[in-house]
């Protein structure tokens, strides 16, 4: 079912609606024409004559003539509604958005394949860098091992200019959203959830495993406060939100999304501002190292223009690493060496929870503590307790032979 002609209905004409439509203007050769535009907000002053738009998302979606829809809203549950929608009357579906694809997957593989559409969605992770089509084709036979990014552009953006630029947090934010880096809700970004929702699109196409939001951890930089900036400057580290996954010698995953200290030598170190970076290790290739803007209108529209160009010649995911059986790793045996800043107000004897104990200190209402935890227990103290963790690293093997603290109080459920 190639689409030579692609006609499309575009949903959402915002900050990639709008990216999109201004980098289609520049790409005659495409042969694609957009038939409609559903918005949400009426009397809205929109660049373009309004004879464009509707507010009937059915317009678009029971058009026989449109063979495509784009769908580039920013409300999750109303675009799975639209998506799903498209994909049972035959079109072809090109999205950004992937709190939806992370919380829908299984259906949206399911309606892919009882309906014999394509569902692409390049866009939704790093914008501008080629990465789901790499994991998919690149990737294809080779025994990828783990992969590690800087996977939210306003998060990285709000990073670099707090640290370089010397300014506040919530200047910093206002700013990504004042250039359209940011999501609507920016708890999103800010907490690590969008980076959370990117990485579990990874691990699908990297994998071969699809998860759900819930099955993975995440912290974002929302709590990170002077005492960790402070200590990354004195060390001459950098602290990234990191989306990592690693499959284990005995097929298992293990992953999170986590601000990171980051030395000199690593090269996510330089990738500052809006830019994404995805670092990925193979058995075979070694380290590979993807660069791009992460954010902003033409950088993800470009990848939207991707997608579409792909539906000319039939492209759509395999997903061929599917079948496969591993599955997410037991927290209980992920260990992470961290630094956890807490105050006073926190429960008590937080060191207790940790395996190995490498610095600590107190003052008059907060402290920290850098050490190794397991995953379940950093999991457990983030529930009950306020505070900010900066991972060093996972740690590899953890000798357990004078175990510390593993006793039978602390086991967490
Ligand atoms: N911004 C980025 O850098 C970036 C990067 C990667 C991925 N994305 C993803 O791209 C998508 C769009 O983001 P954005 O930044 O372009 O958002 P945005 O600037 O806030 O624009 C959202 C658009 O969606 C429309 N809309 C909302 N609910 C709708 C509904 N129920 N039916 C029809 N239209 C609806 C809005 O209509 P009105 O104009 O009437 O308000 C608006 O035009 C999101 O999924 C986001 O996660 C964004």
């Amino acid at each position: 079912m190639g689409r030579k002609n692609i006609k499309i209905g575009l949903f959402g004409f915002g900050c990639v609606g709008f990216g999109l439509y201004e980098a289609l203007q520049k790409t005659p050769s495409l042969k694609t024409n957009i038939k409609r535009i559903c918005v949400k907000t009426k009397n809205k002053q929109r660049p373009i004559l309004n004879e464009h738009f509707t507010f009937d998302k059915n317009e678009i979606l029971f058009d026989n003539e449109i063979n495509t829809v784009v769908e580039l809203i920013d409300d999750a549950d109303a675009a799975f509604e639209i998506v799903k929608t498209a994909l049972q009357n035959g079109k072809a579906v090109v999205t950004a958005n992937k709190k939806m694809i992370a919380e829908h997957f299984t259906e949206l593989l399911d309606l892919q394949k009882k309906h014999n559409v394509p569902l692409l969605y390049e866009a939704a992770c790093c914008a501008s860098i080629p990465i789901i089509r790499n994991l998919e084709e690149y990737y294809d036979n080779d025994l990828l091992e783990s992969i590690e990014g800087i996977v939210n552009g306003s998060t990285n953006y709000i990073l670099t200019n707090t640290s370089l630029k010397n300014i506040s947090y919530n200047e910093a934010l206002k700013e990504a959203q004042e250039k359209g880096y940011a999501e609507t809700n920016p708890l999103l970004d800010v907490a690590g959830f969008d980076a959370k929702y990117k990485l579990i699109i990874l691990i699908a196409h990297a994998f071969g495993i699809v998860t759900s939001p819930e099955n993975v951890f995440n912290i974002g930089i929302d709590k990170l406060g002077e005492l960790e900036l402070n200590y990354a400057k004195e060390k001459g580290y950098k602290i990234k939100l990191i989306a990592f996954a690693e499959k284990k010698e005995d097929g298992k995953i293990v992953s999170f999304v986590l601000p990171k200290f980051i030395n000199k030598n690593d090269k996510l170190h330089s990738i500052d501002d809006v830019f994404n970076a995805v670092k990925t290790k193979s058995y075979f290739s070694d380290t590979q190292f993807f660069i791009g803007k992460g954010a902003g209108a033409y950088p993800t529209a470009s990848a939207v223009l991707s997608d579409i160009s792909a539906l000319t010649f039939d492209y759509r995911y395999e997903y061929k690493k599917l079948n496969n059986v591993d599955s997410l790793e037991n927290d209980n045996k992920v260990f992470l060496k961290i630094l956890l800043r807490y105050d006073l107000n926190s429960i008590d004897e937080l060191k207790d929870y940790f395996i190995e104990l490498n610095e600590s200190y107190q003052n008059f209402n907060s402290g920290y503590i850098i050490g190794v935890i397991s995953l379940k227990r950093l999991k457990f103290v983030s529930t009950i307790s306020n505070i900010s963790v900066v991972l060093f690293d996972v740690v590899k093997q953890v000798e357990f032979v004078n175990k510390r603290n593993l006793n039978k109080s602390l086991e967490v459920a």
